[in-house]
């Protein structure tokens, strides 16, 4: 036998536990270091609100967002170097060109001088939604954009602009006994009544890709396909939201029946085949600081029925953000993402980032806690309804609120309540909280930023405070119940401290 015999023997799954990073520290940051005292007293002051709580402060790991929190190579901080800062039309704006089409398809980034102008860049993922539903806003009443799950800023910008906002979550997703691969996927079912009935209320229907507010589950293949056609049956052009495009891909490829041996580059393609437009927060998987973008699809539904709309978009833009050839963004952040894109599709990045997020929830998941299973591809999101069964925890105390509070305090954690208080509402006429189906704390792992041992601390953490969970109180809301979006600007206090 010889070695290559012998390294033959060896399985997949030991092979894999040994498996080091694909990337090594370029240069590291070292925390200040704080007391639990001084965090309590932070959060305090920051009326337990963790966005409000300093960042300098988060000692143990910060997952409170995966976006804009990536770790750039070497290659994309030089890459900044040679930026450059004319007003149109920038060296970066043709490299980016470049990587759009690659990337998604050249259908995406026209580069015919003349063509109506389908390709937008913008300086983040909201903004690039202000743009597309104040427009489509304006072309009727009564008007409604269904979605596998809307994201918050979506939601709001669509409802800012007097359209409803539907979920069509699929019936897995709330089921914990289901072991789909893809319980991002929309409820066709509901999608077909949806069209069948109202199709002429929606100007566009959105896929979430993974789905951020679902639990950040991938959408399959199967799925993506199926909603493209019955959308485009009932003449309804639809759009992705694509900020995990890349994570997305990574899981048809592990789990949908055909694309094993497909490459990533080549899924990403075929999913943006089933597409007429996407709006991107680059902040994701563009793997930068900043960084949107709205495109249309040449020859697609969308520029075929409201050819009028880039036009008003590029006035929209030029008064909100500025030139569609940077779109508020520097010339040196438009070189950095044209880099990045192309890191985010590579296998090896997205096997250990996936497996990373993975390996996290495992660890929860060996201290007995519950999270929502499979993992998704950016964050595992802790059940707090399963976390407080068989406590005294009721719906109105916000138990995800204290959790997020007590991590933070007591071992410098910072996730973020996705749940109960950020997804409800409060009518003031009736004193009532609407709860949303779902009750989650997040914990969004940033890209390339943390090692495993990081976040096995954070699982730790999590079980010291579940067999606590007895003595944990509810807060009682002291400013902002009644608010749009209010998880971002609320206050709280414990009702009792008895920790
Ligand atoms: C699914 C999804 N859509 C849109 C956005 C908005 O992007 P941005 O933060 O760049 O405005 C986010 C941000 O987290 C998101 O996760």
């Amino acid at each position: 036998m010889n070695t290559n015999d012998l390294i033959r023997t060896f399985t997949p799954e030991a092979q894999r536990k040994v498996q080091p990073r694909p990337y090594f520290n370029h240069s590291v940051e070292f925390k200040g270091l704080y007391t639990p005292q001084e965090r309590t007293r932070a959060l305090d002051e920051a009326g337990l609100n963790v966005f409000n709580f300093p960042a300098d402060m988060v000692t143990g790991c910060d997952l409170l967002s995966d976006s804009g929190t990536t770790t750039m190579s070497n290659e994309q901080w030089a890459a900044l170097h040679l930026g450059d800062e004319s007003y149109g039309s920038n060296r970066g704006y043709f490299k980016l060109r470049e990587a759009i089409r690659e990337t998604f398809g050249s259908e995406y980034f026209s580069d015919r001088p003349g063509l109506v102008h389908n390709a937008f860049i913008f300086h983040q993922g909201r903004s690039c939604e202000d743009a597309l539903f104040t427009t489509l806003g304006a072309l009727g009443s009564n008007l409604l954009i269904p979605n596998n799950g809307h994201f918050d800023t979506t939601q709001a910008n669509i409802e800012a602009n007097h359209i409803e906002a539907l979920n069509l979550f699929s019936p897995e997703l709330r089921n914990p006994a289901s072991s789909s691969h893809f319980k991002g996927n929309m409820d066709v079912q509901r999608f077909e009544e949806l069209l069948k009935n109202s199709n002429d209320r929606i100007p566009v229907a959105y896929l979430t890709l993974t789905n951020n507010t679902g639990g950040g589950q991938p959408v399959s293949m199967a799925n993506i396909k199926e909603v493209f056609l019955i959308a485009h049956l009932y003449h309804v052009p639809l759009f992705f939201d694509a900020c995990r495009f890349a994570e997305n891909a990574w899981f048809i490829k592990q789990f949908e029946e055909g694309y094993t041996e497909r490459s990533i580059p080549e899924i990403v393609h075929e999913m943006f085949t089933y597409a007429d437009g996407f709006t991107i927060s680059f902040k994701k998987d563009g793997m930068v600081n900043m960084g949107g973008g709205l495109f249309f699809k040449e020859g697609g539904l969308f520029l075929d029925k409201y050819p009028h709309i880039p036009d008003a978009i590029f006035n929209y833009q030029i008064q909100k953000e500025g030139h569609p050839t940077y779109g508020g963004l520097s010339g040196r952040d438009i070189m950095a993402l044209a880099v990045g894109l192309k890191v985010s599709a590579r296998d090896e990045y997205l096997e250990y980032r996936i497996g990373q997020v993975k390996r996290f929830g495992n660890h929860i998941l060996d201290y007995g806690l519950p999270i929502l299973e499979p993992t998704g591809g950016h964050a595992v999101y802790l059940d707090v309804n399963r976390f407080f069964e068989g406590t005294k925890m009721q719906p109105g105390d916000f138990g995800g609120i204290s959790l997020t509070a007590l991590l933070l305090s007591a071992y410098g954690t910072r996730g973020c309540e996705l749940g109960y208080f950020a997804f409800g509402t409060w009518n003031p006429a009736t004193g009532e909280e609407k709860l949303p189906e779902v009750n989650f704390v997040r914990f969004a792992v940033p890209r390339l930023r943390y090692e495993d041992a990081d976040l096995e601390s954070v699982a730790e953490s999590l079980k010291l405070l579940h067999d606590r969970r007895d003595r944990i109180p509810g807060v009682e809301i002291t400013y902002g119940r009644e608010l749009a979006l209010r998880h971002f600007k609320a206050r709280f206090r414990f009702k009792d401290i008895n920790v």
